[in-house]
């Protein structure tokens, strides 16, 4: 079978190519996981986006046909939790039909076992699932929402069951919180064809309380797992993955981090967001978005051709690099919380 080539890639002000789309299906989750929508802050009077402001399956679809039009070449659905959206399996078919393209999902798992099944049916290509913590007491504090941990492993073994993998399960790392999950995910995981990664723990929205004492580098966590199951490291699949990628010199799997913060990656970052609401960020630190809806929605200036002008405007004047030039001043702004925005 001869691949179909993509379309040229649109170019930002620091040469950086437009590839990935994330698409965030709904800003409200079932965990409120304390570093990214602490209960205090996302409580019962928390308001979340109304039905008219989230983008119908079909606006997706055409932004999402726009993009590939303009280079893009995965498509990720993220949320909060996407599988809380109603009907999820119909916009994941939708966006099946766009050929060449690598279709995947982030969750939490904890609805995956139910739904993996006709997510594969529908089209989709991959899961990364969440999981933080192996033993019950760590995990529930995390998620804060009382889930316990063999709901996501049954996820994770029904996705693989039905060939959504291999699996990327992402764990965030917090010192003095769940800094022994990581030996405890490892033993677990090694000989699976699944890859766990660790990620630092970030300062993204402004509710988190974060603060860099609460970051285990990636280094060292490597040098943990090394001293009890070497690992040598492996070349990028392609320019811009985020995770570093290792392997157990025995044989037995993959590991990866994610070293947001101690080893920027902006300087390849390829990545566009999209919210629940139509708003298009072009860093997942921005205090801003783009209102892509508004002219969806406006029937007389809408066409083909009028988004995708958009779209390349959008995305040659991005500039951003937040993570490389972090300072606690920037990371104590008023930024955009990820659950909205899409992880
Ligand atoms: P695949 O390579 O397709 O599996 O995707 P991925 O490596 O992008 O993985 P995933 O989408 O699971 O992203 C993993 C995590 O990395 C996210 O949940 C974020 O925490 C973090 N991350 C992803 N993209 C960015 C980014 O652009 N900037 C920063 N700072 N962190 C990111
Ligand atoms: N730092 C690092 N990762 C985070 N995630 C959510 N908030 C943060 C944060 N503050 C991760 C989740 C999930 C993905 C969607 O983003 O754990 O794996
Ligand atoms: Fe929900 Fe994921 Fe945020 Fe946890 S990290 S609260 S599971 S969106
Ligand atoms: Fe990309 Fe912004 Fe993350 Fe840097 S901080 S990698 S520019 S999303």
């Amino acid at each position: 079978m001869t691949k179909l080539k993509h379309p040229p890639s649109i170019i930002d002000k620091l040469g950086r190519p437009l590839r990935d789309l994330r698409i965030s299906v709904t800003d409200r989750c079932n965990f409120r996981c304390t570093y990214c929508m602490p209960r205090e802050i996302f409580g019962s009077e928390y308001v979340f986006l109304p039905h008219k402001e989230i983008l119908s399956f079909e606006e997706i679809t055409l932004i999402a046909k726009s993009f590939v039009a303009n280079g893009v070449q995965k498509i990720r659905l993220t949320g909060g939790e996407p599988l809380l959206r109603r009907d999820l399996d119909r916009l994941v078919a939708q966006l099946a039909t766009i050929p060449n393209i690598d279709l995947s999902l982030t969750t939490n798992g904890s609805l995956l076992a139910k739904r993996a099944q006709s997510l594969k049916d529908a089209g989709l290509q991959r899961v990364t699932v969440s999981l933080d913590a192996l033993d019950e007491p760590t995990f529930k504090r995390m998620n804060d929402a009382d889930y316990p941990v063999s709901r996501v492993l049954e996820g994770i073994e029904a996705a693989d069951a039905v060939g959504l993998g291999p699996i990327k399960v992402n764990a965030v790392i917090q010192r003095g919180v769940n800094e022994h999950a990581i030996l405890e995910l490892v033993q677990h995981f090694r000989g699976s064809p699944h890859i766990v990664r660790f990620i630092e723990f970030m300062d993204v929205g402004s509710t988190n309380g974060w603060n860099l004492e609460q970051v285990v580098p990636s280094q060292e966590v490597i040098n943990r797992i090394s001293d009890q199951f070497p690992l040598e490291s492996l070349q990028p699949l392609y320019q811009g993955e985020v995770a570093q990628r290792w392997r157990y010199k025995d044989g037995s799997g993959e590991v990866g981090v994610i070293s947001s913060v101690t080893q920027a990656f902006c300087s390849t970052c390829s990545r566009l967001r999209l919210s629940t609401d139509g708003h298009l960020f072009t860093c997942l630190f921005a205090q801003q978005g783009h209102d892509m809806r508004t002219l969806l929605r406006d029937p007389l200036n809408i066409s083909e051709e009028a988004l995708s002008n958009w779209i390349q405007q959008k995305w040659s004047q991005r500039e951003d690099r937040y993570s490389e030039i972090r300072t606690t001043d920037t990371a104590r702004q008023k930024k955009i919380e990820m659950s909205y925005i899409g992880g």
